[in-house]
């Protein structure tokens, strides 16, 4: 005997089959009666207007109503959209919550350039991305009132998003970077967001690049703790408890980081009210805001460095700026050679991708030596 009638005391239902049986049946035909009449309902309103429609203006029915994966997973086709930055974060903030990809999802790397106008150094890029498509996307946010004049066959043609005016040190300069990792996240496949800037350069191939940013555990946010002046000088008693002294962090603001940090960055409304209050000049926001906020988060995925070579040697506010002269062997050596860090926790000699500042005259020299220094095809 089935466990489940053995455990029922009485025979009530089983007492009284003839009574239940004509009431089931009743409800199974209920059911095809309510169900054929609203067919019937439905057909009528539904293809009667169809057909209507088909007959006076040749409308397709259903080709609008079809839904397909490929509206999630493809790129937007216009990065000029007429989203406000309000619209736009949150459309970047939704995130799959399934962690496998329903498709075959190649990973990119996301080229985010922060300038005022002109990219003096695109054929360099140009050079360095041949061959590549696929794999990368780009973004630039520009002065607003800049006219970009890329040819169709650029890899920057068109590839400018709505911009608005930053000032440096403030907060304006943090929204044009949370604005490029916003756009940039719209594209699912996107995985690594790095932040360039007009001077910047390649260091080494796209293969190299591509494969050390994708393969990393770690996100290339330089975070320290500076106890001096111009690092926990800068800290505003009012921003505890949310930040505290000791999570208090600086970087330079040319950051890389994956999707999932990108994400934590646009969605921020705790920390960005705060840092928007409390640090402001001398505090300069966009060197605290994101690896502060990010240390709090996720400390556990910062590399706690950069991977954008600069120069500070000569001192004083800004960093050097190399031209046309300083594009020697001896340069490469120096920025290249010796090096030691560590990547995924092993000791590496790779550990500057990118540099900067070069001035628009060091391209010849560049694209004159790409090739034997920095293995970049011809
Ligand atoms: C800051 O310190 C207070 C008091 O110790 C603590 O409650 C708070 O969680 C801390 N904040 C962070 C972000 O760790
Ligand atoms: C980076 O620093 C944080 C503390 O700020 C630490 O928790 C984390 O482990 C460091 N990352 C690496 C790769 O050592
Ligand atoms: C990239 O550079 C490395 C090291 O210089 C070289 O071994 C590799 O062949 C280059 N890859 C391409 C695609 O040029």
């Amino acid at each position: 005997m089935p466990l489940e009638e053995g455990k029922d005391p009485s025979n009530v239902t089983r007492a009284l089959p003839n009574r239940f049986f004509p009431s089931r049946l009743l409800q199974f035909f209920g059911l095809f009666l309510v169900l054929g009449i609203g067919f019937s309902v439905l057909s009528i309103r539904y293809f009667g207007v169809q057909n209507a429609l088909t007959i006076t203006t040749g409308f397709q029915p259903y080709s609008e109503e079809t839904v397909s994966l490929d509206r999630w997973i493809k790129p937007p086709s216009n990065l000029m959209h007429t989203m406000s930055d309000k619209e736009l974060f949150w459309r970047a903030s939704l995130v799959p919550r399934v962690k496998d990809y329903p498709f075959r999802r190649v990973p990119k790397i996301a080229l985010m350039f922060l300038t005022r106008g002109p990219l003096p150094l695109s054929p360099l890029w140009e050079r360095f991305l041949k061959g590549h498509e696929g794999l990368y996307s780009i973004y630039i946010h520009s002065l607003p009132s800049y006219n970009a004049k890329f040819e169709p066959n650029s890899v920057f043609y068109r590839r400018q998003i709505p911009s608005q005016v930053t000032e440096w040190g403030r907060m304006s300069l943090c929204d044009a970077e949370r604005r490029l990792l916003a756009n940039a996240l719209l594209d699912i496949s996107n995985e690594r967001f790095i932040l360039l800037s007009e001077s910047c350069i390649p260091l080494y191939n796209f293969s190299i690049i591509y494969h050390y940013l994708i393969r990393s555990r770690y996100s290339f946010m330089g975070a320290f703790d500076d106890p001096g002046p111009y690092g926990r000088g800068r800290y505003n008693g009012n921003l505890a408890p949310d930040v505290n002294i000791t999570d208090w962090r600086k970087s330079s603001q040319w950051f890389e980081v994956n999707r999932k940090l990108a994400v934590n960055i646009v969605e921020d409304t705790v920390f960005y009210p705060k840092f928007e209050e409390f640090c402001r000049p001398a505090c300069y926001v966009d060197e605290h805001y994101f690896p502060t906020m990010l240390t709090i988060q996720a400390a556990n995925l910062l590399a706690n460095r950069t991977i954008t070579w600069v120069d500070w040697s000569r001192g004083g506010a800004h960093p050097a700026t190399f031209g046309k002269s300083d594009i020697t062997e001896a340069f490469f050596t120096r920025v290249l050679e010796g090096r030691a860090c560590l990547y995924n926790n092993q000791p590496s000699a790779v550990c500057f991708l990118f540099a900067r500042k070069f001035a628009p005259s060091a391209l010849e020299p560049l694209l004159q030596s790409a090739s034997k220094y920095l293995g970049i095809d011809p």
